[in-house]
Parts: C-alpha cells; structure tokens; sequence
C-alpha cells in the first residue's frame, strides 16, 4: 500500500505541474475589461487539488501508448469541467461554501456574478480543448471525446447528480437512488477519465466494457470516501469545510449504512475495480494505485 501511495504521489505530482502550466498559458490575461473573468478563472484552476481526473487520464493512457500529450489535453479538458462544477457548486444557491482547495471560493474572492461565469467559461474551454487538432489528430475520435465529456457533464451526468443531490435535502433517498445520484454526481466524470483513453485507442466495445467496469467502481468509492471525509476528516487537509451533509441534512452512503459499513462498502469497491484489471500487467499498476489511494486518502 505505501509503495502504491508513492507511485500516484510521484506521477501526480508531475500531472498537477503540467496542469497548472496549461492552465496558466490558456488563461493569460487579455489585459482588457475582462481581466476579473480570467483572474477569477486563474483563481479557481491554478494551484490546486489533487488532479485526480488528468491522473487517471493519464494512467488509463498508459495501457494503450496513447501520446502523453493527448492524454494531458483530454485530462485538461476534464479538469476544467471539474473546476467549473467545483465553483457552481459552492455557490450560495447550492452548499454555500467559503473555502474550496484551502483558499476562499470564488464568489468570496470576488462575486457571484463573476464565479458563475468564470464555471461558464471553464466549462466552454473544456470543449474548446477537446475539439482542437491538437488534441487528437481523428476528426471521428475527438467528436467522439466531445460527445462523452457532454454526456458526463450534463443532465445524465453531473448536472443531473447535482439536482438529485439538491433534492436529497428536502427527501428521503434509498440506498439504490443515493447510488444513482453519486453515480451521476461524480461517478460519470471520473469514468469518462478512463473512457477518453478507449476512445483515443479505438478500442473495442467487450474491452471498453471492461475498463468502464473498473471506472464505475471507482467512482463510486470515490464519492464514498468523500462522505466520509465529510464525517470524519481534517477541514485543514481538505481545505474545505467539513461536515456539512449532515448539517444539509442529506442522504449519503454513511448517513443511510454508517461509517464502517460504508468503508467497507468502498473498499469491496476498489477490490471490484482492480479484479476488472487482472488481464492486464504492470502497465496497469497506476490504475490499481489509484483505485487503493481513492478510499486511502485524507483530502
Ligand atoms: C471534490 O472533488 C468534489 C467531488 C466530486 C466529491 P475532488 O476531491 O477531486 O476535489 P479536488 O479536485 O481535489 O479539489
Ligand atoms: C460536489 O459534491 C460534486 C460536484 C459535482 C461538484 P460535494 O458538494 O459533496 O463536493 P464538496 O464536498 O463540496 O467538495
Ligand atoms: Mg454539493
Ligand atoms: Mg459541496
Ligand atoms: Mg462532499
């Protein structure tokens, strides 16, 4: 486990850096009138988070000798969308938070008008990357690309998650419709991470069957550990406040099962997730890496 610690710390660090230096060349300010948009778009994507999404990109990729500068577009890209959900979603219509990433959210650090449309812009730039010649040099597989980060983002996806995770605070959800709703939430965009690898390597639909299998897993357990990072974690390491679910009053996998029946339940994930692995060698030790940190981690 410490070993497979150490090889998502070193690769994620090397992500996180190429992120921001992207970040920052996309989203130079124009030195114009809209200087606040960008430096609220600048705010919001650069130096922060754990960048799992382009990790996993990145990971998926190695199976298939996809180019590491395809594989950091497409992580991009879903980084941005990520970004975007994180800014709406900490809005006052929505959890109304004032810390995101250990600095103030965007609505703090400058208003509401302007955080909701910094998310716009973000989300817009994520299928300007997708659909640039650089990204991928088959028109076929990136409007195939552009095609599922749409479907992972909006209504059957995180917007759609979203809205169910809105009414969860005013009904009484089940287990099956709470796993529908962080299935949405935040289980689609982590499986498109590892979607866009198939995509980009034309890969056959039993094979991508496989490999959306681990994805899904993950995801879910991913959702779980952050409810129960919402529980039981540190609000500085998270650099965001904590325990705010149950003050919402919504129903979450540790709300409806309890914390230890809820960790187990995502550790019996990432032990499904890996098993969806086993056809594949070393070339997949990050995504197995990966799938231990998600429900390992403390932020
Ligand atoms: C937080 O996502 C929001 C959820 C979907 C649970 P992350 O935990 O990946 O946030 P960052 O990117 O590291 O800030
Ligand atoms: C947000 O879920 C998921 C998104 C789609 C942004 P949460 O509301 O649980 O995320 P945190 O806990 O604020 O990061
Ligand atoms: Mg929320
Ligand atoms: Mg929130
Ligand atoms: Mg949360």
């Amino acid at each position: 486990m410490a070993g497979a610690a150490a090889l998502v710390m070193l690769r994620a660090r090397d992500v996180a850096r190429e992120i921001d230096a992207a970040f920052d060349h996309l989203l130079a300010m124009p030195g114009d009138p809209r200087d606040r948009l960008y430096a609220a778009m600048r705010h919001a994507a650069i130096g922060g988070g754990k960048r799992l999404r382009p990790l996993l990109v990145q990971a998926a990729s190695d199976l298939f000798n996809i180019s590491r500068d395809s594989a950091l577009r497409v992580g991009l890209a879903i980084e941005c969308i990520h970004v975007y959900s994180l800014i709406h979603d900490d809005l006052p219509a929505m959890d109304d938070d004032d810390m995101r990433r250990g600095k103030p959210t965007v609505h703090k650090a400058f208003d509401e008008a302007t955080a909701i449309l910094a998310g716009d812009c973000l989300h817009d730039l994520a299928f300007q990357i997708l659909s640039d010649e650089e990204t991928h040099p088959d028109p076929f597989v990136r409007i195939e690309l552009v095609q599922a980060l749409a479907l992972a983002s909006g209504p059957a996806g995180m917007a759609g998650g979203q809205m169910m995770d809105l009414e969860a605070e005013k009904t009484r959800f089940d287990l099956a419709t709470v796993t529908r709703l962080q299935n949405l939430k935040t289980g689609a965009l982590i499986a498109v991470c590892v979607e866009a690898a198939a995509i980009m390597a034309r890969l056959p639909a039993e094979a991508r069957l496989r490999l959306h299998g681990y994805a899904r897993d993950i995801g879910l357990a991913f959702q779980i550990a952050d409810d129960l990072l919402d529980v039981e974690g540190d609000a500085t390491l998270a650099g965001k406040a904590l325990g705010k679910d149950a003050a919402a009053g919504k129903e979450t996998f540790v709300s409806l099962l309890g914390v230890d029946r809820a960790r187990e339940q995502a550790h019996m994930l990432v032990d499904q997730a890996k098993a969806h692995l086993h056809g594949h060698g070393a070339e997949a030790d990050l995504l197995r890496a990966i799938a231990d940190y998600i429900v390992e981690r403390d932020r």
